[in-house]
C-alpha cells in the first residue's frame, strides 16, 4: 500500500532532514510547501509575490494560495505511489482541504509523523542551518558541516542563510507555530494517525525509528 503521510513538527523541527532521509525507503514523492513556495519566490511568479512578504516575516501564507499550490503538485502525481507533506498542513483548514482533495484522488492519509523538538533548541539549530538552493539539500555549520565551507556537497553551489533564519523572524514563527499550527496534532490524534518521535536525538536515530514505523 502507497504510504501517504504529514511530516509535522515547529520550524527547525528537522521535517526537510528527516523527508530527505526518508523519502527513498519509504518510496514516497516529497513535497514540501516551503520549497515550493521559496521557488516561486526566486522565479516571481503571482504565488512567489503575494507569498514573500508572509514568509520573510515568518507569518503564515493564506490558506487558498498554500492549498492551491499543493492541489497542483498532487493531482497529477502517480497514486501507487505515496506522497509525503512536509509542512502542510499548518493549520485546521489545510488539514481539512488536504483531506478533501485527497479524498478527490481517491487517496488517504495514513499517518502523521510530529517531529517534537522544545523551542529553546531552535534558535541554535535554525541560526546555523545552510542551505543548497539548487538541491534543497539542508546543513548546519558545526551540526552537519558540508566539506567545504560554503559549498554543496552535491553539487558544488554556494549554500545561502534562509532570509527567514534570523532570530527575530524565527521567534515570529515560533508564535506562529503554537498559535496556528500545534492544534493541528489534535486533529491527526483524534484520527488515530498520530505517531510522535522526539526530535531531539541524532537524526540517523529519528530517521530510523521513522522508518520502522511504517
Ligand atoms: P518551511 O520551509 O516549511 O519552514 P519551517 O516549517 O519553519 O521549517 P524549516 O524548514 O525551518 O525546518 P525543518 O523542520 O524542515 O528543519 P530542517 O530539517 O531544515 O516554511 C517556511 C515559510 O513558508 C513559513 O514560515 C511560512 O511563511 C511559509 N509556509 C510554508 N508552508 C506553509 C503552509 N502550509 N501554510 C502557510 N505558510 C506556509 O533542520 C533545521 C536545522 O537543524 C538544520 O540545520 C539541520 O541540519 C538541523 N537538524 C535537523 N535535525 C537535527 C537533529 N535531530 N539534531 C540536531 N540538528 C538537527
Amino acid at each position: 500500500m502507497a504510504h501517504n503521510l504529514v511530516i509535522f513538527g515547529p520550524p527547525g523541527a528537522g521535517k526537510g532532514t528527516q523527508s530527505a532521509a526518508i523519502k527513498e525507503k519509504l518510496a514516497v514523492f516529497h513535497l514540501s510547501t516551503g520549497d515550493m513556495l521559496r521557488e516561486a519566490i526566486k522565479n516571481e511568479t503571482e504565488t512567489g509575490k503575494l507569498a514573500k512578504q508572509y514568509t520573510e516575516s515568518g507569518k503564515l501564507v493564506p490558506d487558498e494560495v498554500v492549498i492551491k499550490i499543493v492541489e497542483e503538485a498532487v493531482s497529477p502525481l502517480p497514486a501507487d505511489k505515496g506522497v509525503l507533506f512536509d509542512g502542510f498542513p499548518r493549520t485546521l483548514d489545510q488539514a481539512k482541504a488536504l483531506d478533501a482533495m485527497m479524498d478527490k484522488l481517491g487517496r488517504g492519509i495514513n499517518g502523521c509523523i510530529s517531529v517534537a523538538v522544545p523551542d529553546e533548541a531552535i534558535v541554535s539549530r535554525l541560526t546555523g542551518r545552510r542551505m543548497c538552493p539548487a538541491c534543497n539539500l539542508i546543513y548546519h555549520i558545526t551540526g552537519k558541516p558540508p566539506k567545504t565551507e560554503g559549498k554543496c556537497d552535491v553539487c558544488g553551489g554556494d549554500l545561502i542563510i534562509r532570509k527567514d533564519d534570523n532570530e527575530e523572524v524565527i521567534r515570529q514563527r515560533l508564535d506562529a507555530y503554537h498559535a496556528q499550527t500545534a492544534p493541528v496534532i489534535g486533529y491527526y490524534k483524534d484520527k488515530g494517525l498520530l505517531k510522535e518521535v522526539d526530535g531531539t536525538r541524532p537524526p540517523a536515530e529519528v530517521s530510523q525509528e521513522i522508518i520502522g514505523m511504517f
